[in-house]
């Protein structure tokens, strides 16, 4: 039996493995929002663990504005730099299981190729520079820890681009949207799953992967596959990233190779269109 905390229980992956401990009865989850368990205090982490025994801690936690960090920069490091250490100190003095998340935006990869775990990083942008900063505490840690670094996370829950798209269908405007950046959409479900099957597997020392849906599109093109799924007929106009500037530059591309998961778990991962259609089911029938 084990006991773990999800931070960030009422973000969007948090929501995501509220929906899937529910498979696992086994294990007791616990999902306090920000008011109950901030990361950016010691204390309050601290008294959490003790007071419900906590063996694990799963920290989906993050400030997660890309554009709003550049002005917010204090407040992206306190969460993703110093929640980080919280989390990482903790976890050393009470010999807690960890799990952190990670973003691919902490690269700035030009080539085409699929990025490995292994691969430089070169984040540019506060956010991308503030998650860094706390993948590089995590490879510090002197014990067994997972990082997951993610990408174009979509879900039933919470704020994301597929529910964007959906919203912005209603109104009579042209849908503008940027043709050439490239990148893996995910599912927030399935990344908790595989999440899950790694807890249960958990290494007996530090391992990083990177958690996809295979293949690799654009903004725009999956935009067009949102409504194109969804039965709703809309043009989308591909526009260059130069048309749409955005205050923290984004990766050209950053599609995350998971081969090192999939083998590590023995199981595939899907394409990002059929987790999609699972997607838009589920928002469409509750
Ligand atoms: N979303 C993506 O497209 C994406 C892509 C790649 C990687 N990731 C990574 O995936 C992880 C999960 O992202 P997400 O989409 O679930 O983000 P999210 O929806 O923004 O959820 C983050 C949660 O953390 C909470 N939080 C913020 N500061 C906190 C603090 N000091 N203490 C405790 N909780 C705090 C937020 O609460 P408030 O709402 O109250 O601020 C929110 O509930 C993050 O590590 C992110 O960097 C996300």
């Amino acid at each position: 039996m084990s006991r773990i905390l999800v931070t960030g229980g009422d973000g969007q992956l948090g929501k995501c493995f509220q929906q899937q401990v529910k498979n696992i009865p086994e294990w007791i989850f616990f999902f306090p929002g920000r008011n109950e368990v901030d990361i950016t205090d010691f204390h309050s982490i601290e008294t959490f663990v003790k007071k419900n025994q906590i063996d694990t801690i799963v920290n989906t936690a993050a400030y997660t504005q890309v554009d709003q960090a550049e002005d917010n920069a204090e407040q992206a490091y306190a969460v993703n730099e110093k929640g980080v250490e919280n989390v990482l100190q903790i976890a050393s003095q009470h010999h807690l299981k960890t799990m952190f998340f990670s973003t691919d935006y902490v690269f700035h990869s030009v080539n085409s190729d699929f990025l490995i775990e292994s691969d430089t990083i070169l984040p540019q942008g506060v956010y991308a520079q503030s998650k860094a900063a706390g993948e590089a505490l995590i490879a510090k840690a002197a014990f067994p820890t997972i990082l997951i670094r993610t990408s174009w996370l979509f879900s039933p829950f919470g704020k994301n681009f597929v529910k964007t798209i959906l919203a912005l269908a209603e109104s009579d405007q042209t849908l503008k949207v940027v043709n050439d950046q490239w990148g893996s959409p995910t599912y927030g479900l399935d990344l908790a799953i595989v999440a899950l099957q790694l807890l249960r597997h958990y290494p007996s020392q530090k391992k990083v992967f990177h958690v996809a849906n295979t293949g690799v599109t654009n903004w725009c093109a999956f935009a067009q596959s949102i409504l194109k799924q969804s039965g709703l007929q809309k043009e989308v106009q591909g526009v260059p990233t130069e048309a749409y500037p955005t205050r923290a530059p984004r990766p050209q591309r950053s599609a995350l190779g998971t081969s090192k998961i999939q083998s590590y778990l023995g199981t595939p991962l899907r394409s990002w269109e059929e987790a999609l259609a699972d997607c838009l089911n589920q928002l469409q029938n509750g």
